[in-house]
Formats: structure tokens, sequence, C-alpha cells
């Protein structure tokens, strides 16, 4: 049995001139877990797969999968996936994995999720998951990004998720949203670890440091923001989830960006 699925793109959204995400069919068989990833892609000219990993940014009760993505235009695959338009033919893996989920973090009282990014995705996933806001009883979203325009999804989780029929409630209550930019002005500036070595992102909360005995951490992002975010968390005495299964303080995933 095939291992790929071919679905059929339901909507295309382009965000800026960087980035866009897309809708697709999903196959009632394909399991996932919130946080999680699947190999996603198109044919190649000599008919095989040309696939890379892509987080969903949807839940895993929507009759749809979701994905973010750059755009490169001479990326292999994102040259293309950019020209997308309802009616295309996907290819999408059905063996979804990764390590930025729920089960992976030992209980708290918050968790963090700290993304730059198209490392955003999974977390939009992650926060329409019931489950979040009843394990933990504040989620932090934390989106760094180069421009204001980057900050996808911003309307999605200050407008429409707190009216969500189900688990609006709890948003509205739990959920705070802290986007940052680094490379023009905005009300909130500078890089998620700038932010969190001078605690100026704590003190625009109104919460307290990071603390290893109360706060989980989520990470998406690109290698560098996970090597420096690390860093900062393993100073402060935080174990990670090293594989999947074992439980951690935290949980890291590469935002999985194609050079
Ligand atoms: P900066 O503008 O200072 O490079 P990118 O698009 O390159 O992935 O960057 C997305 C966001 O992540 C940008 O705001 C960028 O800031 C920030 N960033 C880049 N490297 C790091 C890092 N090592 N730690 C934290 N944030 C980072």
């Amino acid at each position: 049995m095939s291992t790929v699925t071919v679905e059929n793109v339901l909507s295309v959204r382009h965000w800026n001139e960087r980035l866009f995400s897309f809708r697709t069919t999903r196959k009632a068989a394909l399991r996932f877990e919130n946080g999680q990833f699947v190999m996603l892609g198109l044919p190649r000219d000599d008919g095989r797969p040309l696939l890379r990993a892509y987080s969903m940014a949807s839940p895993n009760y929507a009759d749809y999968l979701e994905f973010f993505s750059i755009k490169v235009d001479n990326g292999p695959l994102t040259a293309r996936l950019q020209h997308l338009k309802p009616g295309d033919e996907v290819l999408v893996g059905q063996k979804p994995t990764g390590t930025l989920t729920l089960h992976d973090l030992k209980p708290g009282k918050r968790v963090y999720l700290l993304s730059t990014g198209t490392g955003l995705a999974p977390f939009i996933s992650l926060i329409q998951d019931p489950l979040i806001y009843e394990r933990f009883r504040q989620v932090i979203l934390v989106h760094g990004v180069r421009h204001i325009t980057d900050l996808a999804y911003a309307d999605f989780i200050r407008d429409e998720l707190p009216h969500n029929e189900y688990f609006g409630e709890a948003v509205g209550k739990q959920l705070r949203y802290y986007p940052t930019v680094t490379r023009e002005g905005y009300v909130n500036h500078g890089r998620i670890t700038t932010l969190i070595e001078t605690g100026r992102l704590f003190a625009d909360l109104g919460l307290p440091e990071l603390d290893p005995e109360l706060d989980r951490v989520m990470l998406c992002g690109s290698s560098a923001m996970l090597k420096d975010c690390r860093a900062l968390l393993d100073a402060r005495g935080f174990h990670v989830s090293r594989f999947i299964g074992d439980p951690g303080d935290y949980v890291i995933e590469h935002a999985f960006v194609e050079k």
C-alpha cells in the first residue's frame, strides 16, 4: 500500500510575497497528533515524488489539512507549490511524526509556544486543541518575524479563535499572543531570545521569569533560533525531551524551511 496519497487543493492564501498557506483534502484514515508533520510535495518530471516535511497548521479533527510555507523562487518544491490553485493535486505522506506534541511535555502551569517564521505552523494546530487548555492554565504563543506582514494568522488568533463555539471561552481566558517584529517598528520589537534575556517578554505579559518547575516550552524555528533558545532554557535548568515518548520540560522541532 502506498504511503503517499493524492489530495486536492481546496484554497490558497498568500500572506505576502514570501509566505502563503493552503488547504487540501485529507483521507479520514490519516491520524495525527496536533503539532506533528507529514511529508508533502509534488511529482517530479520523471514521476517520482518530491517531498518535504511540513507541519500541519490544521487541528487533527478538521476534515482538511492546512500547511504554511515560505516561497523560494529557486527552491525545488516551493517554487512550484507557491503557484498552487484550488483543484490542483498535491502528494501527502500518510505517516505523520514529530516531537512537538503535548504528549512529550511534563505537566506544568504554563506552556510557552516559541516560534519564528513558518515555525508558527504546528502551534496554529496546537492552539486549536482543546487539550492544551486543559493541560495548562496559560498558553503563551510568541511569533518572531522580520516584518509586520510576516505575522500570518494574527487575525485568526486574535479575532476568530476566541469565538470558537467549543473552546473559545478557554482561548479568551488562557491564550496570550505575543507577536514580535525585528526589522521594522512595531509594538513588540526584537528577537525572542533578546526578549527572554532582558525579561521584556515577561514584563510585557505581566508574567514571572521562566521557571522549570512551572513552565513548559515548545520551540519551532530556524536552526539558529533553536540553538539559541535551547542554550537559554538549558541555562535556566530546563530539560529537553530527548526522544518521542520521553516527556521533558521542553520540546523542539525545526521549522522545515527549504533553502
Ligand atoms: P532578525 O531579523 O534579527 O534576523 P528568519 O526569517 O531569518 O527565519 O527570521 C525570522 C525571525 O527570527 C526574525 O525576526 C529573526 O530576527 C529571528 N531570528 C533569527 N535568528 C534568530 C535567533 N538565533 N534567535 C532568535 N530569533 C532569531
